[in-house]
Order: structure tokens, then C-alpha cells, then sequence
């Protein structure tokens, strides 16, 4: 238990239950009561009245002004409400030694199965066929109306990323006994592949007939090229100040280029990994048999976004930034099974206790 009662001042209200048991904790917390993200100068001001933590989520800009105002107004921790934290910024957080923490691990599943079941809906042309009988369009039964969809059961994948949710989603694909191309350092890659090829082995055993998955490690190019469904799993890294490195617009016109017309793309990444009007490019050209995105590069996604061309609505399944939106992902208390368990779970061990292994920047102690 603190010694006093440390102020903290969350952006977005992460779960009831979670905040409360960091009241009953002896915190004083306040929530940023609407469902829009708070004004930046909001948050500007409440670091500068001298709060102990500061709870974020993705659609904060945490940048050099807090981060100095932090330092000076005694900040101990910036605790972020997502697994991805490419809207803090990193440098300023270690200029300022405060250190911040995100919520890997509880949201890995959620996140991998979401973005299977993008691939499959894409795929079985689930959005159209719905729509049709919806709109009480859907005349006869017939072997090839009112339309044709892509089986998944042991076609390609390009898994772009094994970090966490890339290797849980490799895992779901190996079920369908997909053929995985992945897209990682050597290292990461050897990791996976051993655990990959047991439970392969497993499942061959006990259904010797059953298609086969398998698993490779290759360059981005042949994986694109080879792969009827394409999923991205990577952080968006933005390039140096030379333009080299970074996941930033990774898929872009040359990287489509690379891909099968009859390919499908889906991104549960970050939206800024896929340089959108390129990919409404390809899909209008009929360059790519169609995507499905739960992120982009502006969030909310504008009105006028060319995704949102009337041509490309059956081939383009697009989903509000919520693979990770279920319930308990979101709001279990438990550290080991929410973002909102997890998110107070850090900023307590970093208030209470000084570390924390969700903290993020951990360069920050040594520095
Ligand atoms: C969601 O996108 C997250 O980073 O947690």
C-alpha cells in the first residue's frame, strides 16, 4: 500500500472493476469520463498538477512535453492499456527516466484468433453472401450461386511478424493445416519452428491422412509471392532519419506488387503498415483478390478514405481496432488474462515498488 495516496489520472475508463481495486489500493484515480480520446493538453495539464501515474491508451499522443512535465511534476509511470505503445515515445521517456509499461501476453490469443477469423470471413465471403440473404436477394440454391468462395484448409500463409500473436496465429493456421511462410530473425524463427513441428507431428499421428501443414522461414519477398492469404503481425517501427528500416508502409505498392492477384491481405497490426491508398489501388485494379483491416493509418477511419470506395465493399472487410475486444481480454482484473488487470498490475509495481516486468523501456533503470 502506498504511503499516501498516489494520484492517477486515466485517459479512457480501461474497467471498472480494475480501477476500482486500484482505489482500494489507496489510489486516488480519476477517469477521463467520454468514449473520445481526452484533449492532449488535457493530459499536459494533469501531469503537470503532479500525478503519480498516468494511464494510457493507443490513441494518446505521450510525447517529449509530457514526458518533461512528468519529470518535473514527480510522474513515476506511464502504464499503457495495449500490448502496442508506437504512440509513446520512447526517447523522451528515457530523457526523462519514467518509465512506461504495456500489457503483453492476455490480449496474444484474442488478437490471433480475431485475425483468423478476418481471413476466413474474407475468404468465404461471408460479408456478401450475408448481405444477400439479408436483402432478400437470395434467389435458388444452385452448385455455383450466388457466388463462389476460397477454401482456407491447407493453402499458403504469409505470417509477416512472430512476435507473440504472429506465432499464436501460426499455431491456429497449422490447425487448418496451412502451409506457413514466415517472415522473422533467424532466431525467433528456429524458436517456433520446434514447437511448430511437435504438435504437427502430433496431429499427423493421430490423423495420418489429414492434410499436412508445415512451416518455413523465408524472406518477405517469397512469402508474399507464395501466399494466398497474407496476415500482419508486426509493431510499426517508423524508418530512421536516413528513410532505412522500419515496418512503416511495408506493404506498399512495389511489396503488393510482390503478392498473387489472388491473394488476401489482413492487418491486425498497426493501419500504418499498409500504405492504404496503395492497397485500394491494387484492390481496384483487381491486383488482389481482397483485405480485411482492423487497423489504419487514421483512427477513426475518415469519411473520405479511399478504402471506403463503394467498388471495393465486398472484397474489403474493415473492422473497428478490436481484435482484442473481448471482455475478459479487455476488463479481467486477473493480471493474467486482461489489459485492465495487467495495465494496474504494472502501474502499481512500478509505484509501489519501483519495477515491473510490463515495463516497457527497461534501459530506463540503467541509464
Ligand atoms: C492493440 O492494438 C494493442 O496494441 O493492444
Amino acid at each position: 500500500m502506498p504511503a499516501r495516496h498516489p494520484r492517477v489520472f486515466a485517459t479512457a475508463d480501461i474497467g471498472a472493476a480494475a480501477l476500482d481495486s486500484l482505489r482500494a489500493a489507496g489510489y486516488d484515480v480519476e477517469v477521463y469520463p467520454h468514449v473520445e480520446a481526452p484533449p492532449y493538453e488535457l493530459i499536459l495539464a494533469r501531469v503537470q498538477s503532479g500525478i503519480a501515474g498516468l494511464i494510457t491508451t493507443l490513441r494518446d499522443r505521450i510525447d517529449e512535453a509530457i514526458f518533461a512535465a512528468g519529470a518535473a511534476a514527480g510522474l513515476k509511470v506511464v502504464a499503457q492499456d495495449a500490448v502496442g505503445f508506437d504512440n509513446i515515445d520512447r526517447g523522451a521517456a528515457n530523457r526523462h527516466r519514467i518509465p512506461f509499461t504495456n500489457t503483453p501476453g492476455v490480449l496474444t490469443d484474442a488478437t490471433a484468433e480475431f485475425a483468423f477469423f478476418m481471413l476466413g470471413a474474407l475468404a468465404r465471403k461471408l460479408w456478401p453472401a450475408e448481405k444477400l440473404v439479408r436483402e432478400n436477394r437470395w434467389g435458388a440454391w444452385h452448385p455455383q450461386y450466388p457466388m463462389l468462395g476460397d477454401e482456407v484448409t491447407g493453402k499458403t500463409v504469409a505470417v509477416v511478424g512472430l512476435g507473440r500473436i504472429g506465432r499464436a496465429f501460426a499455431r491456429k493456421c497449422l490447425g487448418f493445416a496451412m502451409q506457413i511462410r514466415a517472415v522473422e530473425s533467424a532466431a525467433a524463427a528456429d524458436a517456433f519452428a520446434t514447437a511448430g513441428e511437435s504438435a504437427l507431428e502430433a496431429l499427423q499421428r493421430l490423423e495420418p491422412e489429414a492434410p499436412r501443414g508445415s512451416f518455413r522461414v523465408v524472406p518477405l519477398r517469397e512469402a508474399l509471392a507464395e501466399a494466398d492469404f497474407v496476415s500482419l503481425h508486426v509493431p510499426l517501427v517508423r524508418p530512421t532519419a536516413g528513410g532505412e528500416g522500419g515496418t512503416y508502409h511495408l506493404i506498399n505498392d512495389e511489396t503488393l506488387g510482390w503478392m498473387k492477384p489472388s491473394a488476401y491481405l489482413v492487418n491486425t497490426s498497426r493501419g500504418p503498415v499498409v500504405d492504404e491508398a496503395a492497397l485500394a489501388r491494387a484492390l481496384l485494379a483487381g491486383r488482389l483478390a481482397g483485405a480485411a483491416l482492423d487497423v489504419f493509418e487514421t483512427e477513426p477511419l475518415p469519411a473520405d478514405s479511399p478504402l471506403r470506395d463503394a467498388r471495393l465493399e465486398d472484397r474489403l472487410r474493415l473492422y473497428p481496432h478490436f481484435a482484442s475486444a473481448g471482455a475478459i481480454t479487455r476488463l479481467s482484473t486477473d493480471p493474467n488474462r486482461g489489459m485492465a488487470g495487467r495495465c494496474v498490475q504494472a502501474l502499481r509495481d512500478v509505484i509501489e515498488r519501483g519495477a515491473s516486468p510490463f515495463v516497457v523501456n527497461r534501459e530506463v533503470f540503467s541509464a
